[in-house]
């Protein structure tokens, strides 16, 4: 039994080195869709699966619907046999499946796995021996064992299981979290180590082999439990120093310091200290969510994750913090928030990205228009804004042609391509929420 297991083994791998395995990745996102090309570049043959009809024929047609990606690449790909699919008996045809699927909280604020579900659902009857399963999506540790494997197992109607050790037959599983950094192009893609957990050796020897193809270091784990924890551990670790300088961001105000010349003084440290910085509020598919995954779980355990709770709580509060100096602001010059004209610099979670998600511009813009200002917002990689699932506001852009209208020109967004001493020098009044007019000397100025 050995023998066969040893020799299907060494037959995926070496289809892997000669680059005849075929990939499959389900999800044609922010992470999938990167990660496909990474493969494509490395002569991969690549299906992209994905439900949404929009995004298959976008990328059958050579194109491209995230910014930094762009056409040519799709279609470089193409050359090496990438297509797209919402066909998932495509998954019959490949040999490596990858699920990079969203797992957002649902709206009692608890993980939201139908995506994962639907997925594991939809790939089970098509599952064949040997193939590798791995997920990518972000989660809490055990999703891999207790809802990922099962639900494959279950919709399998050849009645294949998972090869946990060395059974001669099955399908091979394992988790693996993405690390991408939106924007950070500081660190190419293939240097950023890759985290594996298998069930089992095998599995893990395989996953390894896909990955060791496209990065340059693979890190091997245990289980997929601790790879799974490992993501959590690295986006917690950002969500409680972030929310710690955000607090002492406030404290700072109130004392007359300036929190990012206390940073950057302290960042000279050359051990025990990483910076981070204060804004105004988390954004983006990860900080602001991922670390509830694991407060979720660890109430089963009977556990409370404070740490996290504490740091939600401040990160939460950051949008009502910068609205609440933005009427302090109006205030010194004699003005109501009711009324007045604001203009929001930046909708997207962070500089540079087209994405919104959970982004503290929306949140802001709310809470200014709730309370009466008449709100107008520029972002070059958003020229309308509608419904999302926590807002609704239906707006176009404004361009920056005319900024001495408003009353106050807020910035939530330090997008790399605005002229801010222009913004300065032509505007009445500056909120600046993430010191992107830092070296510039100005009374209009207001940082927060
Ligand atoms: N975006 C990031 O920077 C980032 C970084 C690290 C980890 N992650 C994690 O990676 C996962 C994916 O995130 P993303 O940013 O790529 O999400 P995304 O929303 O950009 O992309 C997900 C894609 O999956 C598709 N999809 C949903 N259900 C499907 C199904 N049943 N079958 C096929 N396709 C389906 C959607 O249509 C969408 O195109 C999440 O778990 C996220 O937490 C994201």
């Amino acid at each position: 039994m050995a023998d066969v297991v040893a020799s299907e083994v060494a037959q995926f791998i070496q289809k892997i080195e000669n680059r005849s395995a075929r990939i499959g990745i389900i999800g044609m996102g922010y992470v999938g869709l990167p990660l496909a090309l990474l493969f494509s570049e490395e002569r991969f043959a690549v299906t992209g699966f994905d439900i949404d009809g929009k995004k298959v024929s976008a990328l059958n047609a050579g194109g491209s619907y995230i910014v930094r990606i762009p056409g040519t690449e799709i279609q470089a790909a193409q050359k090496h046999g990438f297509l797209a699919t919402a066909d998932y008996s495509e998954i019959g045809n490949v040999d490596v499946v990858i699920i990079c699927v969203p797992t957002p909280l649902n709206e009692n604020h608890e993980p939201d796995l139908s995506y994962i579900r639907d997925t594991a659902k939809a790939i089970a009857p098509h599952l064949r021996e040997g193939q590798l399963v791995i997920l990518e999506s972000t989660t809490y540790p055990g999703t891999t064992e207790e809802v990922l494997i099962p639900l494959l197992e279950v919709g399998n109607s050849s009645g294949l299981h998972v090869n946990r050790e060395d059974a001669t037959s099955g399908f091979y599983v394992a988790f693996s979290p993405e690390r991408e950094d939106p924007g950070n192009d500081t660190v190419a893609r293939r240097d950023i180590p890759k985290v594996v957990g298998g069930v089992g050796p095998l599995a893990l020897e395989l996953a390894s082999a896909v990955y060791a193809s496209i990065f340059n270091r693979t890190v091997p784990v245990s289980t997929p439990a601790a790879a799974e924890m490992t993501k959590l551990l690295e986006n917690i670790y950002r969500c409680v120093n972030i929310a710690l300088v955000n607090e002492l961001k406030q404290l700072c105000h109130r004392m007359g310091i300036d929190i990012f010349e206390v940073i950057d003084a302290a960042k000279t440290k050359p051990f025990g200290f990483q910076a981070f910085y204060p804004g105004p509020g988390l954004g983006g598919h990860c900080i602001p969510i991922d670390p509830f995954y694991l407060s979720w779980k660890a109430k089963q355990y009977d556990f409370r994750t404070k740490f996290i709770e504490l740091a939600g709580e401040v990160n939460v509060a950051m949008p009502y913090y910068v609205v609440d100096k933005t009427v302090e602001a109006l205030n010194e010059e004699s003005k109501a928030l009711k009324g007045s004209k604001i203009l929001v610099l930046g909708l997207a979670y962070k500089k540079d990205v087209d994405d919104l998600r959970e982004s503290p511009s929306l949140t802001i813009i709310e809470l200014l228009k709730d309370r009466g200002a008449i709100v107008s917002y520029n972002d070059p990689f958003f020229p309308y804004v509608g419904r999302g699932r926590h807002y609704d506001l239906d707006m176009h852009g404004v361009s920056l042609d005319n900024l001495a209208q408003y009353d106050c020109v807020l910035i939530v967004t330090d997008h790399s391509d605005y002229d801010y001493a222009r913004i300065v020098h032509e505007s009445k009044l500056i909120i600046d929420s993430r010191n992107a007019t830092k070296g510039i000397e100005s009374e209009k100025i207001v940082r927060c």
